[in-house]
């Protein structure tokens, strides 16, 4: 079985900054109490010119020229996101198409854990042996699809893409052990109810505010804290380690007290938990892939660390994985 490492990272995040402060001017909230309860300070904000396929292509070809590789040596693209485009044509299809890149994409839909299942399934691909370079890319648009007069939604979201080039290796890195799930009896308590086929396009669609985000903010807070320690201990035992082998974990960047909650019970040293939720918000599919980027970036991995990647969301669903850091300088 061939490994699969991570050659190369890129991201995109929109030049808009928008601060509490300036949300403070339009909706009825305050700066104190988004930090205290999210850990938010700020998110960057799609304009009209910046989407989902385009952020994607950004930050794919940085992490092309990163791995020193280009378009043209991918054998597969995996796009994950919940705001595409368009619901047709995929936006993956897209996304080949304005890389330039000659090679099958397809996109993932499995809310903020979207990017988790794609660097899984991109595994799987590597392992068999049947590709030897994938890029996988986590990007959302959900300020497209936010009520920006909904204070228990707005606050809480913002744009960004993040995108990795995965090849295969014969050395021990990558994915040691992985974890999915779903869990959709409760899907609905994080949803976007229009624009599919469950409802029709109309006017009542759009007065009933069905073009929005939706989220019973509790419910899934507790989802999360709930999955969050069972899906870490499986894939730490499946990978033969003790937490204490972790040198990083990297948990799905929704809310600072979900993350200090669902790691207070694996008495985890607050060090080793890494957040940059102040600075980007919840960035959904793009949230795990701008962690790993910074994290490089603050120089907080070295080769052979272990890495817990762990993420949440709508579904509702969850994946963990097991990284062994390793690139191709190494
Ligand atoms: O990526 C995966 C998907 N998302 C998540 O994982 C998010 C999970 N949920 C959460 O992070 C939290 O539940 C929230 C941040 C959404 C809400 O925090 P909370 O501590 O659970 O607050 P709450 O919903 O219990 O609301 C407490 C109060 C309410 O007022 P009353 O009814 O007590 O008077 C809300 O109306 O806070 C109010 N509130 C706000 N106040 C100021 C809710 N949003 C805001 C706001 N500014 N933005």
């Amino acid at each position: 079985m061939n490994h699969s490492r991570i050659t190369g990272w890129g991201k995109y995040i929109p030049e808009k900054c928008l601060s509490n402060l300036d949300i403070e001017k339009f909706v009825n909230t305050g700066h104190d109490w988004i930090v205290s309860r999210t850990g938010i300070e700020q998110r960057y904000i799609a304009n009209d010119d910046e989407n989902c396929s385009m952020m994607a292509v950004k930050a794919i070809e940085k992490s092309l020229e990163q791995a020193n590789r280009s378009a043209s040596d991918l054998d597969l693209i995996i796009v994950a996101t919940n705001t595409p485009d368009y619901l047709v044509p995929s936006v993956s299809s897209i996304i080949q198409h304005n890389l330039g890149a000659n090679c099958p994409a397809f996109t993932v839909v499995t809310g903020c854990t979207g990017f988790m299942y794609a660097l899984i399934t991109a595994h799987q691909f590597l392992a068999t042996g049947a590709y030897s370079c994938i890029s996988i890319v986590g990007v959302d648009t959900i300020s497209r699809f936010l009520d920006w007069n909904d204070r228990t939604t707005c606050v809480l979201f913002g744009d960004g893409a993040g995108a990795v080039v995965l090849e295969a290796t014969n050395k021990p890195y990558g994915i040691i052990s992985f974890d999915m799930g779903s869990d959709g009896a409760k899907g609905m308590q994080l949803a976007i109810p229009g624009f599919g086929s469950a409802v029709k396009m109309d006017h009542a669609m759009l007065n009933r505010g069905d073009q929005f985000l939706s989220m019973v903010g509790s419910d899934i807070f507790k989802f999360a804290t709930r999955i969050v320690p069972p899906t870490i201990r499986k894939i730490v035992d499946a990978a033969d380690l003790v937490l204490n082998d972790i040198a990083l974990f990297v948990p799905h960047q929704a809310n600072i007290r979900i993350i200090e909650s669902a790691t207070k019970e694996l008495v985890i040293d607050k060090e080793k938990i890494f957040s940059n939720i102040h600075h980007y918000g919840n960035t959904s599919a793009a949230s795990i892939p701008l962690c790993l980027i910074d994290i490089v970036a603050q120089k907080r991995v070295n080769i052979g660390d272990y890495l817990c990647l762990v993420s949440f969301g709508a579904g509702l669903t969850w994946a963990s994985a097991i990284v062994r850091w390793g690139t191709h300088l190494d």
